[in-house]
């Protein structure tokens, strides 16, 4: 499987997925090698971070940027049973090169109109991509909602009604949805995921870990056989 974590809106927590997605990939006994192609260089700083720490699963990572990536991801798809890029926030042309070569795209996006106007552009770039990649697919998912159950419910409702007036073309909306949870930011200094206990609290926040698993459960169920205790928080060191 090649999945291009992508978009055209920044710092919504595209490298934190892609990395999160590799993880759950390894854990499931999977060989995945994350593509850095942002060269902001999120994903390689994070796996550096792991590489330090000497955490297991090992998640391989590489920087490949420029107009090379779609030769590069394929030759190096035939090595790893899976390949995650992490593109940055804008229309590059490593985003372009990556739908180019994908099978699946996520895009996540906040829960406000800044985030979702920019799926128009999104599902215009998906659909030139299809000319070339007609088995593309690519799922918008809302992250970062708010913690408030309340707000959220209320936000998460009218970021879904939005998504469903605009029809977009190209472009599906996954049920699940991840929550604003700070382990994301405690840990990533560390180079380590939300299942791992987090340093600063020594707990891992068990409602971050089930919201990533039904993501994984919603976009790779049909794909992967998927064991069910795979998942659980690693243990305190
Ligand atoms: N569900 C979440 N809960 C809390 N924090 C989150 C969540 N998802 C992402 N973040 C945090 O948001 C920040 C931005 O995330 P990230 O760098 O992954 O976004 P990005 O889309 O890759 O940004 P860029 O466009 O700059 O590449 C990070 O500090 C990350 O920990
Ligand atoms: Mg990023």
């Amino acid at each position: 499987m090649i999945l291009t974590v992508g978009g055209e809106k920044g710092g919504v927590g595209k490298s934190t997925l892609a990395i999160h997605i590799a993880y759950m990939l390894a854990r499931h006994g999977r060989d995945p090698l994350l593509i850095d192609a942002d060269p902001q260089g999120s994903t390689t700083n994070f796996t550096a971070a792991r590489d330090e720490r000497d955490v297991a699963p090992r998640l391989a990572c590489v920087q490949k940027l420029g107009k090379g990536l779609a030769h590069d991801v394929r030759s190096l798809a035939g090595r790893y049973s899976d390949v995650v890029i992490d593109t940055g926030g804008r229309d590059t042309v490593e985003l372009r090169l990556a739908m180019l070569v994908s099978e699946r795209v996520l895009v996540p996006i906040n829960c406000s109109a800044f985030n979702w106007w920019t799926l128009e552009k999104v599902d215009q770039l998906a659909g030139e991509a299809k000319l070339a990649n007609p088995d593309l697919r690519t799922s918008v998912l809302l992250n970062r909602a708010p913690g408030n159950p309340q707000l959220r419910r209320r936000k998460v409702a009218t970021a879904n009604e939005r998504l469903a007036a605009a029809a977009f073309s190209n472009l599906d909306v996954l049920s699940c949805f991840l929550v604003e949870r700070t382990a994301f930011q405690d840990n990533e200094e560390f180079g380590l995921t939300v299942w791992e206990p987090s340093v600063l609290r020594g707990t891992v926040d068990p409602m971050a870990c089930d919201e990533l698993a039904n993501l994984y459960q919603e976009m790779f169920a049909h794909e992967f056989a998927i064991g069910p205790s795979a998942l659980k928080p690693a243990p305190s060191p």
